[in-house]
């Protein structure tokens, strides 16, 4: 029988995607020729947050800026820990103007907001693990945020390169199933080069490993709260090893924003106290 997993309650920070669309592409999910049903995309939006509200978690909500389509994704906008913010530093100019809204909601609710210097996107790469943050590059976020944040947070960033350009955040590849004691994390090996393979190998030994299928219906843009997994429901094999383990699978189907590249966990940001 597998172990009974314990939910934490979360706090999380969103905002509602009224001006959300595909205008420009800085990933190879995006065409912007291909329509966004923007209906269907407010209804799937508001269907994750009811489901975050029954499972008990706190829901704030950032309001969305006309002219900002992926101001939706707010797990880009920082990386929260211990209370402070790290903002981010967008690296296309079309995302840049999104940090002022998110660092302006986060000053309103008392809090100390640390301006990079170098390009990273928030929870996109920054993913608090416990004892340490598991930071991506190759893509977006620099070596040099990793320091930067490093410093400013005062936990260790343990840097992981990305090397397959669907997987361009460290939060498609990669999600925290246990973020207490040894902890635990699924993730996509190929998304990584061979040494950053290597170094999530020996932290975590006991992984779950996730197929190319799992990683492209945005499996590991998943949410877990110790026990509930919210994920998306394409990603059945990964579903089923999570059950096995004695995690609960949570479904909830974000379509529209993975024309987007992005799903559950880019439209979640964790607001750690
Ligand atoms: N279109 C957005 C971008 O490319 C999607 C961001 C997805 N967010 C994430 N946390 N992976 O920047």
């Amino acid at each position: 029988m597998p172990e009974s997993r314990v939910p934490r309650r979360r706090r999380f920070l969103v905002c509602e995607p009224r001006h959300f669309a595909v205008q420009y592409a800085i990933n190879p999910w995006m065409r912007p020729d291909v329509p966004v049903d923007v209906s269907l995309a407010q209804a799937q939006w508001h269907e994750l947050i009811g489901v975050y509200r029954t499972h008990g978690h706190t829901v704030d909500t950032v309001e969305p800026v006309p002219g900002l389509p992926d101001m939706v994704f707010a797990a880009n906008a920082a990386v929260v820990v211990g209370g402070r913010v790290f903002g981010s530093l967008f690296k296309a100019p079309e995302r840049r103007p999104e940090s002022l809204p998110y660092d302006t909601w986060f000053k309103s609710a008392g809090h100390d907001v640390y301006r990079p210097e170098s390009v990273c996107e928030g929870e996109g790469d920054f993913v608090p693990a416990g004892r340490w943050i598991l930071a991506g590059t190759g893509f977006r976020t620099t070596r040099e945020a990793h320091r930067e944040a490093q410093e400013y947070l005062g936990v260790p960033v343990i840097g992981l390169t990305l090397t397959d350009p669907y997987f361009y955040h460290l939060d498609t590849a990669l999600f925290v199933l246990d973020d207490e004691g040894e902890g635990n994390i699924a993730y996509y090996p190929e998304a990584f080069s061979p040494g950053s393979r290597e170094v999530l190998a020996r932290l975590y030994p006991d992984a779950v490993l996730a197929t190319r299928e799992d990683a492209t219906a945005f499996g590991l843009n998943s949410v877990c709260d110790g026990r509930h997994v919210f994920i998306s429901p394409g990603a059945t094999a990964l579903a089923e090893q999570l059950a096995d383990r004695g995690y609960v699978p949570v479904p909830v189907d974000l379509s529209e924003f993975h024309k987007a590249g992005g799903g559950i966990k880019c439209c979640t940001q964790e607001i750690r106290s």
